[in-house]
């Protein structure tokens, strides 16, 4: 069924037909339509190009559309192009020859583009709600388990630091990701409706008017760019990606965490799953997924930039890509974001294991070239003695507070027994990132 037949005088092959239809793909955008569909009837009524009688006609059978669909009671489906063809089509079935007018002053390009930006926007919405709610799981594992643990550079154990730290690390790149989402929204924030087909249209509509019906802060200062831009989805795409990219490296940590090499956390069982052969084991699938699903929204971003690259102003159909793109870019992070949060949540923190790693990782070494230094050694000589005093903790099995003062002081005349208290642990972490701890707390 179309909405273009008269300038045809063959039938569309139907291998064609079923290449260049978007309902199987578009048919969720049906809100955004009917949306954009009753502002329009509304200027057009305001502008005298609809009679009152007709506005409230179009009007009441796109409601009833809308609350079927809704309802389950009609389904989106069926031999459309597209659901913009679907939604004027069951109009007209209903309403009768008055739906013919819906389409006044209007192209599908236009149309297209105001359901899209509808639904990008209230979309990227959700992400941020998704985003905060990701972000107060990990303030409050962060604050609930102020433990120390080793941080690590090249993955070998460098620092002492405490869990609060490392999920507070991850808070800032969120919070970021949240900036970025929210910036992306007030860019999209403006309304194509009225740009027609590329070059407006000769009736006398009123831009501003479905601008305001429809929660645009204004509408598109050129035509032309109106109908083409699809930036905005490839701007929330790109910071879909460097989300996932970084819901990536937190579930690389949560499964080495995780593994029986490390044991700092246990994952609740809700958000593991079993190996079907070996009755050991706890799987981190949740996250693992979430690490795989990275690749796929990065492909996202890549595809539809590849496809718009190269293309001429103004509406081409290539443009259509956009959707399945888009859709499954956006459909991935909020599911990701969602299992990230509930995995935090319920993740079990294995403090004691994580001290026992400070222990065995000579998490005090920098401290003790430090101690030498404030006695008057140059960093460079500490950094050599303390680094003989590592081979000689390796030989002994013991760690370097566990020495006693007289095997310390065989390695610099400066260590007197002050030295415990300078490469204590907790001193270590309070002289270097309390604050930093504190701001996460608060
Ligand atoms: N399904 C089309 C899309 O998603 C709608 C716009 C069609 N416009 C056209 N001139 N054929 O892009």
């Amino acid at each position: 069924m179309k909405l273009w037949g008269g300038r045809f005088t063959e039938r569309e092959d139907e291998i064609m037909e079923k290449f260049n239809t978007s309902l199987p793909v578009d048919n969720r955008l049906y809100r955004e339509d009917i949306t954009g569909s009753i502002a329009h009837v509304k200027m057009l009524q305001e502008c005298g190009l609809l009679t009152d009688a007709e506005g409230e006609t179009l009007i009441s059978g796109l409601e009833s559309i809308l609350n079927d669909i809704e309802s389950g009671e009609l389904k989106v489906e069926g031999g459309y192009e597209d659901i913009h063809s679907f939604v004027e089509m069951n109009l007209t079935k209903r309403i009768g020859d008055t739906g013919k007018k819906l389409h006044t002053a209007r192209s599908r390009n236009d149309q297209v583009a105001v359901d899209m930006r509808l639904y990008a926007k209230n979309k990227a919405g959700e992400v941020v709600n998704s985003l905060q709610q990701l972000i107060d799981s990990l303030n409050k594992k962060a604050t609930n388990n102020n433990v120390i643990m080793p941080g690590y550079t090249h993955l070998q154990r460098a620092q002492v630091v405490t869990f609060s730290h490392h999920l507070g690390a991850y808070v800032q790149m969120f919070s970021r990701d949240k900036k970025r989402v929210q910036n992306a929204i007030t860019i999209l924030d403006e309304n194509p409706l009225g740009c027609g087909a590329l070059a407006g249209t000769t009736h006398n509509i009123d831009r501003q008017i479905t601008t305001d019906l429809l929660g645009f802060s204004k509408s598109v200062d050129n035509y032309l760019d109106g109908v083409s831009d699809r930036d905005y989805l490839l701007e929330l795409m790109s910071n879909f990606s460097i989300m996932m990219m970084h819901m990536s490296r937190l579930s690389e940590e949560l499964i080495l965490w995780s593994s029986q090499e490390f044991r700092f956390i246990e994952m609740d069982e809700a958000y593991s799953t079993g190996s079907s052969i070996m009755p050991q084991k706890k799987n981190p699938d949740a996250a693992e997924l979430i690490r795989g699903k990275t690749g796929r929204v990065y492909g996202s971003l890549f595809a539809f930039l590849t496809t718009l690259k190269g293309l001429p102003l103004t509406y081409n159909k290539d443009m259509q890509e956009d959707k399945e793109q888009f859709f499954d870019a956006i459909d991935t992070v909020i599911d990701c974001l969602e299992i990230m949060s509930k995995m935090i949540e319920t993740l079990h923190v294995k403090e004691e294991n994580m001290k026992a790693a400070i222990k065995a990782g000579f998490l005090n070494a920098t401290e003790v070239a430090d101690y030498l230094v404030s006695k008057g050694t140059a960093f460079r000589d500490a950094h050599e003695i303390v680094g003989k005093l590592i081979i000689y903790c390796e030989e002994e099995g013991k760690a370097i507070e566990d020495l006693t003062i007289e095997e310390l002081a065989k390695f610099s005349g400066d260590i007197t027994d002050d030295i415990y208290e300078y490469i204590d642990y907790e001193n270590i972490l309070n002289k270097g990132n309390k604050k930093l701890i504190k701001q996460i707390k608060k």
